[in-house]
């Protein structure tokens, strides 16, 4: 019988049933909900505990301190609580309640960082604060999601191999949700290496500067950045890049929920806005993979409520065919990544990241 974190990875790929015609491209869901925390970021969380535990950074009786608005969090809740160690998870005021109150039943400790940084978004004040708790904290190890280079090792050791196994080599696009950039960098790293046919597609939030551009506030949860993360080390390894409204993502969901009963999280709803538009496009021979990359449940009470929505000047509801449609305007927001940079390499400097010492160490 497996412990809890035996558990971690090997999620399903389940094949869209309902919404595709026949001329277009296949679409198959990896289902990163059936992680023991309920979504992908256990697959990278625990494999950066394990190698803190390896190279004793981390020790019994350690604390772990993160800056994380949602998954991340959860999962070293979890992993704490089931290796013994005391979480410190740093959140901002957008972060949902719900996300708060699983981080405290896996019994962490939540600081609600309240001052904005100056993208007027929470990431550097925490992340600052995070190092600087650790800074003061002995025996405390920080996972550094946004600088880590493990991060994306850990998906491209395990995600990206198990998606290549699962799919049997036959697989032509994927498509990727980017916020801390674990996930495209190391997939990304995987398959230029490994199948260099496969295009990787790259969805972020309309508002957020991951790729550069304008500015603004969105409402999409887990996705976005205001700077290109190190983790995305090389933006050739990323064929297209869209950005998605907020809108669009969310009434993707419902509709997902509701005509195929799969209830994914916003991330999710971007992602299959992208997937679909492609499914149109390529063709019935063409194998189109979507990281599905956590639970629409915890988003009850905003994306999946109608009076959430209706407060923000957002539609509930659209049918299928209209939906169709509308997926299949949207256009690449670029088709030449390299193009769209927005490094700032002098952040790891100014936030005090330690992961400047893994760099050191393991690259
Ligand atoms: C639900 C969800 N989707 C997508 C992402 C983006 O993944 P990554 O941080 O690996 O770029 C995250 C990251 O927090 C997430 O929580």
């Amino acid at each position: 019988m497996r412990t809890v974190l035996e558990t971690v990875g090997n999620s399903p790929l389940i094949r869209l049933a309902n919404l595709l015609k026949p001329n277009d491209a296949e679409i198959l869901l990896k289902m990163e909900r059936t992680n023991p925390g309920g979504s992908i970021k256990d697959r990278p969380a625990l494999f950066i505990i394990e190698e803190a535990e390896r190279r004793g950074w981390l020790k019994p009786g350690g604390t772990i301190i993160e800056s994380s608005s949602g998954n991340f969090g959860i999962s070293l809740a979890m992993i704490g609580a089931a290796k013994g160690y005391r979480v410190i998870v740093l959140v901002d005021p957008k972060t949902a309640p719900v996300n708060i109150a699983m981080m405290k039943a896996y019994g962490a400790e939540v600081i609600v960082v309240t001052e904005q940084d100056d993208s007027g978004s929470y990431h550097k004040t925490r992340i600052s604060l995070a190092n600087k708790l650790h800074r003061e904290i002995p025996n405390s190890f920080r996972p550094d999601q946004c600088f880590n280079p493990w991060n994306g090792q850990a998906h491209y050791l395990l995600t990206a191999k198990e998606l290549m196994e699962q799919c049997d080599q036959r697989l032509d696009v994927v498509v990727l949700t980017v916020s801390t950039g674990g996930q495209i960098g190391g997939i990304s790293r995987f398959f230029k290496e490994h199948a260099p046919h496969v295009k990787i597609i790259a969805v972020d939030a309309v508002g957020s500067t991951i790729f550069s551009g304008k500015a603004h506030s969105y409402l999409l949860p887990g996705m976005g950045l205001s700077w290109t993360p190190t983790n995305i080390d090389d933006l050739n390894r990323i064929d297209e890049i869209y950005k998605v409204p907020d809108e669009d993502a969310f009434l993707m969901c419902r509709i997902l929920a509701k005509y195929e009963g799969i209830m994914g999280g916003g991330s999710t709803g971007a992602g299959m806005v992208v997937a679909w538009k492609l499914s149109q496009i390529l063709g019935s021979d063409k194998r189109i993979v979507c990281i599905a990359a956590d639970n629409g449940e915890r988003y009850l009470p905003t994306i999946y409520n109608d009076d959430w929505l209706k407060e923000r000047g957002l539609r509930m509801y659209i049918h299928p065919d209209e939906m169709r449609v509308r997926v299949r305007g949207l256009q690449p927001y670029s088709v030449n990544p390299i193009e769209t940079a927005n490094y700032q390499p002098e952040l790891e400097e100014l936030l005090d990241s330690p992961s400047r010492l893994i760099k050191k160490e393991v690259l």
